[in-house]
């Protein structure tokens, strides 16, 4: 009797399956990479405050340096955004006091070109993050950005190299990733393109790049309009362009307006949906035209975003959005995404790292942490090189469209060099703790697992500067058997549990 229900218990137990032989993809830890804009406070009062005590020599906050130090992104996207399309970046290198203040269209504001591409790459080499530079293919043109890499990357006696060294860059950039274009396929962009004009410029833009400085990486941006004709833009740019094409680039927003936390939950669908028919798009037309090159995924933009939008700076609040619990739930969610679509997705950029729908929020005296900043951390600071074809099972859901969702969203990922496994777990139920078995198919646990759980008292909770800590991190270690063991994972929380392997 005592075995029957026993063993009944153990059979509607949710469940998680991992065996380290069934590996889908190698993991690029550019999944964790960032993006700054020339947008509201990102800039200005974000990162680079010389006025500030808190400034360095260099002008950039100490304090908002040692945050992103924390969420070891090892690329960074810049200067747009939006912005890029209207921007000249010659605007913003030589003297600050020779650079010219611009009328700035994509935001209706005035650039003051204080920060330019010297400043960006200093900022990224102190926290230890690969700059991206995205051209513009807005309002620009190719000799703009075929200047733009001489400039940075130039090592010959070249007027535009020597321009550099002028400016105290002795040492080329060496610059690696260029985008050309950010979201050329919306009416809101400068210079927006069809998908015809934007093959052809891309192709034309990468060729002169390229013959400048042929070890660079090429970003075409390809999805931002999930509306338009988007198969058919991707089809044209890779059957025209596809030998300069190193990364599709794709963005999107997510969020709750209808303060509906099922359907939010529901999140995972739209991402996997995307991610599946983007890499089901190059395949084809790898297959079609006989292409054999890698074409990689970058989300070069992805975050939470829906407060604070609008046409006006009023409306939009420069972007300063607050984030709660179940944002921090959603950005998880994204991570575990990545990670199942790691063997093609190999870059993402959450949009944006200071105060622009961002991770970090800063005043004059100092920041505080966002909710989406926890999981953030966690994921970058444990995830390793291999990504593991998880099994799971558990109690279901229903949400907008959807029903019969996996409450527990899961991935798993292998660190080889350190021998040791990483699960992540959301568990998308507001009030249910989902006890859990966690059981390895192969291989055995060697020690305690580390357990993280980012949580807090409620979905909506929110950090501020007077309550920095409501949504955090806990940390606790966890005796397990050889190959198994049960975890309760709480409501509303993200769990990555960490074990070294025997
Ligand atoms: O990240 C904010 C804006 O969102 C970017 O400028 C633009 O590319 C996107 O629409």
């Amino acid at each position: 009797m005592y075995l029957r229900r026993l063993l009944g218990r153990l059979r509607s137990m949710n469940t998680i399956k991992i065996d380290l032989d069934r590996r889908s993809g190698l993991i690029d830890h550019n999944l964790f990479g960032g993006f700054a804009e020339h947008l509201g406070r990102c800039i200005y009062g974000g990162i680079y405050d010389p006025g500030s005590p808190l400034a360095d020599e260099d002008g950039l906050r100490t304090d908002v340096l040692d945050a992103l130090r924390r969420l070891k992104m090892p690329v960074m996207r810049y200067p747009g955004g939006n912005f890029v399309s209207g921007y000249r970046w010659i605007d913003g290198v030589g003297p600050v006091e020779t650079r010219p203040a611009r009328p700035e269209l994509a935001w209706g504001t005035i650039e003051p070109n204080l920060f330019g591409t010297n400043e960006f790459v200093k900022f990224c080499r102190k926290i230890n993050s690969e700059p991206y530079i995205v051209v513009n293919c807005g309002d620009g043109d190719m000799r703009e950005a075929r200047d733009w890499v001489e400039y940075c990357n130039g090592a010959q006696n070249t007027a535009l190299a020597n321009l550099r060294r002028q400016h105290g860059f002795d040492a080329p950039h060496n610059i690696k990733y260029w985008g050309i274009g950010n979201e050329v396929d919306g009416e809101w962009q400068i210079g927006y393109k069809t998908p015809q004009e934007y093959a052809r410029a891309y192709k034309e833009f990468a060729k002169v790049m390229r013959w400048v400085d042929p070890s660079i990486k090429l970003l075409a941006s390809a999805i931002s309009n999930w509306r338009t004709e988007f198969v058919e833009r991707t089809n044209l740019l890779l059957d025209q362009a596809a030998d300069y094409i190193d990364y599709l680039a794709i963005h999107w927003y997510v969020g709750n307006p209808d303060n509906d936390f099922a359907a939010y939950m529901t999140a995972s669908e739209l991402v996997e949906e995307r991610l599946s028919v983007v890499e089901g798009l190059i395949r084809a037309m790898k297959l079609q035209r006989n292409i054999h090159k890698p074409i990689a995924i970058a989300v070069d933009e992805w975050n939470v975003w829906y407060r604070a939008r609008g046409a006006t700076v009023e409306e939009h609040k420069n972007l300063e959005e607050t984030y709660n619990l179940e944002d921090a739930l959603v950005v998880a969610m994204h991570f575990n995404a990545f990670i199942r679509h790691a063997q093609m997705v190999k870059m993402a950029n959450i949009a944006q790292i200071v105060n622009v729908i961002a991770p970090i929020i800063t005043n004059p005296t100092g920041l505080f942490l966002q909710t989406i900043f926890h999981p953030f951390e966690v994921y970058s600071r444990t995830c390793g090189n291999i990504a593991l074809d998880a099994f799971w099972e558990s109690e279901t859901f229903s949400g907008g469209s959807y029903s019969g969702l996996r409450l527990l969203d899961v991935a798993a990922a292998l660190d080889e060099e350190k021998k040791s496994l990483s699960v992540y777990v959301v568990n998308r139920s507001e009030h249910d703790a989902l006890e859990t078995r966690i059981t390895l198919d192969s291989g055995q646990f060697a020690g305690p697992v580390q357990v993280h759980v980012v949580n807090g008292p409620d979905i909506q909770a929110e950090n501020s500067f007077d309550h920095p800590d409501r949504v955090s991190v806990f940390k606790t270690d966890l005796r397990v058997e050889r190959n198994s063991f049960v975890y309760t994972f709480e409501p509303h929380s993200v769990t990555v549990l960490v074990s070294a392997l025997a």
